[in-house]
């Protein structure tokens, strides 16, 4: 329940900012390449990472993207524990990335999984269907709003039999094929789609 609390306290911080920004002249715009909807940073729990995982079925092989990574545990959980071959994570914020390399760092992964791992700096919000067409997973812990505008360019660019997991947050009227909860620090909701046609 803390950590939920935490969340939405966050949350409602961000959503202040973001009210309270004033308008921004094409100046700011040049130096402010903050996403539109800027997500806070809470980590999944641990528990939650591998039952996301289990859930999305993630099989030797294949490849899993998160996106707004955070340290990097979905991914690093991938291909670690799952035997993904490929984990990319993206994040906007550049002490994320930090992160991901000092986890990967204590962790103490071998070279052969580091090499599987990519982390880097983007803004989720400005990918494109191209960008998906060979990932089978897609792990998500954003905001309703973050995954409503997400949901046409994963529906668009993932082949069929992919698969999207969320944390917490659905996609609205993008019924999920599954729906779990995981008992950990709180109660924590998973949700599965799988791309039809496979
Ligand atoms: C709630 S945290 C989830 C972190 C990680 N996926 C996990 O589940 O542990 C959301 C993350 O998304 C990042 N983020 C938020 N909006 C983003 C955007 N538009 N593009 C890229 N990263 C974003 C934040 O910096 C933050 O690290």
């Amino acid at each position: 329940m803390r950590k939920f609390s935490l969340f939405a306290a966050a949350l409602a911080v961000a959503a202040v900012g973001l009210v309270g920004r004033p308008a921004a002249t094409a100046e700011d715009k040049k130096k402010d390449d903050r996403p539109d909807i800027v997500v806070p940073y809470v980590p999944t729990h641990e528990k939650v990472v591998a039952a996301m995982l289990k859930l999305a079925a993630v099989k030797e092989g294949e490849t899993v993207y998160d996106l707004g990574c955070g340290d990097g545990r979905i991914t690093i959980a991938a291909v670690k524990d799952f035997k993904a071959k490929r984990g990319l994570g993206i994040d906007f914020n550049p002490e994320r990335l930090k992160d991901c390399e000092k986890r990967v760092a204590e962790l103490k992964l071998s070279d052969e999984e580091t090499k599987k791992l990519t982390f880097k700096q983007g803004d989720v919000l400005k990918m494109t269907p191209e960008d998906f067409k060979d990932v089978d997973v897609v792990t998500l812990y954003l905001l309703p709003a973050v995954n409503l505008k997400l949901e046409p360019v994963l529906k668009k660019g993932l082949r069929p039999g992919a698969r999207v997991v969320s944390h917490d947050f659905d996609m609205g009227d993008w019924k999920a094929d599954k729906k779990e909860e995981v008992e950990a620090d709180r109660k924590h909701t998973i949700y599965l789609w799988v791309i039809p046609g496979a």
